[in-house]
């Protein structure tokens, strides 16, 4: 055993060190990567969370908020929406007003306090000596300049509200198609309250809370934390502000179907949707209904009255054919209401297309025509109907007859109340501009 590798007793000091170094920057190496790697874990780990949320969502929510999460009108708010995840599409400009509102504000309460004093000091004038009546009015002129510098600041600052009130309402103009659909939900009551009580900051503080859906909520946690309670507990009561269709407990220590980690998987599929700070107006547009607020049942405004298909037609389905008929449609109104960039007769705004453009929610717009004639015709129980009556019964009655490889009851069914026979005319006349 006496035939040792290196032989000198420096060299094996030096071999010992060189040893010694190699496994200290191993080991370093190691510990550096350790996050990295414990990173990419939980990223699979989430992806495959999100992956089964987005499943669950699919068998289990997408029938009343729809399958992409955009919401359906009156049915279920979106979920896949800015507003959840308190984007702030007026990009500060509504808390710088409300900063220089609230100096105002300020401004006013110490003009309203040196006003006071000025009156008391007045009443003080009769029955004073000459000298007291001397100082009285030196501190009253006091006063009124401390005033006037007061009012002087307010105009300056209006004069620096100006341009933001202007670029609020332009904002606000930019979003009137969501608006129309819940977004910001009782904008126009503000607006009178603020008149009314000459109090602008009060319409300033309902923007801000109104366009996040936490602090309109209010709720004081985070996003996630808002789903889960949601999903866990449920909204009992508020079936009536939404036709009925009602948000239960979904959780099993609740009474509903789902475990506690499939809570979770749904949790991380809605949170993905959040785009940070990448939103756009047209992510706005794209939601179809917003939340609505409990007191709003009682808020809604009727709009102008009108003859709806179905009341004109008596809700008979031959009458409302030959009413449309009789019409002469207008296929770029009809393209119009399609898309949602005008109202109906009602006042709504339809968006067919948001669900039908691209056919993966609902039957494609361009192919319609055709498929109505070639295929749908076909069936025994359409024999004998005429492709316009097919047409109107799929917008007014959608759930007598699914179309295959769609789920039912996504097409809202509240059209009937909602379309004219002018209306159903001109889409009718924008429909047939696909056909052959
Ligand atoms: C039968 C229709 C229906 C189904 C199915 C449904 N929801 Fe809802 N959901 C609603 C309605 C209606 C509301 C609004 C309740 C309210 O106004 O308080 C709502 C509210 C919510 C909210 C709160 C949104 C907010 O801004 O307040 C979340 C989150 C939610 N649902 C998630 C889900 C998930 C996840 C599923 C599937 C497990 C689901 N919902 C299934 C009808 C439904
Ligand atoms: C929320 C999604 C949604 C909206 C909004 C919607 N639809 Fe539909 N629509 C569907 C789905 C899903 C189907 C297929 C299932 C069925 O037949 O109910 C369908 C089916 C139809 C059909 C039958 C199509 C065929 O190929 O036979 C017609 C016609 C139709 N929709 C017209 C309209 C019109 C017009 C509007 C607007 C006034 C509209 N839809 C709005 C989802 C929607």
């Amino acid at each position: 055993m006496n035939r040792l590798v290196i032989e000198s007793i420096e060299g094996r000091i030096i071999a010992g060190i060189t040893m010694f170094v190699a496994i200290m920057v191993l080991i370093g190496w190691v510990v550096i990567n350790e996050p990295a790697r414990m990173a990419a874990f939980e990223r699979q780990h989430l992806g495959r969370s999100i992956e089964r949320g987005g499943e669950l969502f699919a068998a289990n929510c997408a029938t009343c908020h729809g399958a992409t999460g955009l919401g359906i009108a009156e049915r279920a708010p979106a979920l896949n929406n800015p507003q959840l995840f308190g984007f702030d599409f007026f990009n500060g400009v509504n808390g710088q007003i409300g900063r220089l509102q609230r100096q105002q504000v300020e401004l006013n309460a110490r003009i309203t306090t040196l006003n006071n004093q000025r009156d008391t000091l007045l009443a003080e004038v009769v029955g004073a000596t000459d000298e007291r009546r001397t100082a009285i009015i030196e501190e009253v002129n006091t006063i009124d300049a401390d005033i006037t510098a007061l009012s002087d600041q307010i105009a300056e600052i209006d004069e620096r509200l100006a341009p933001l009130l202007e670029e609020r309402q332009r904002i606000l103009d930019a979003m009137e198609p969501a608006i129309d659909r819940g977004y910001l939900a009782g904008l126009e009551q503000a607006i009178a309250t603020a008149e009314a009580e000459n109090n602008p900051l009060h319409l300033t503080d309902f923007i801000d809370r109104s366009a996040n859906r936490l602090l309109q909520a209010p709720w004081g946690s985070d996003v996630s934390s808002f789903i889960r309670t949601t999903l866990y507990h449920g909204r009992p009561g508020t079936g009536d502000a939404w036709n009925g269709s009602l948000m239960v407990a979904w959780a099993q220590i609740a009474g509903g179907p789902l475990r506690g980690d499939q809570i979770d998987d749904l949790v991380n599929f809605i949170v993905n949707w959040d785009r940070g700070n990448q939103w756009t107006l047209e992510d706005l547009y794209a939601v179809q209904q917003f939340t609505k607020l409990k007191a709003d049942a009682a808020m809604v405004v009727a709009g102008p009255a009108v003859q709806t298909i179905g009341a004109e037609s008596g809700n008979n389905l031959d009458v409302a054919t030959e009413l449309v008929m009789a019409l002469t449609g207008d296929p770029a109104r009809g393209q119009a209401l399609y898309e949602g960039t005008v109202r109906s007769a009602s006042n709504n705004r339809l968006a067919c297309s948001s669900c039908h453009m691209g056919g993966a929610q609902a039957p494609a717009t361009n192919e319609k025509w055709n498929t109505f004639l070639n295929v749908r015709l076909q069936l025994p129980e359409f024999a004998g109907w005429s492709p316009e009556k097919y047409f109107i019964h799929g917008v007014i009655y959608p759930n007598e007859y699914v179309v295959p490889g769609y789920a039912s009851g996504v097409m809202p069914g509240n059209y009937i109340t909602q379309l004219s026979a002018q209306d159903l005319a001109d889409m009718l006349a924008y429909v047939r501009s696909y056909a052959e």
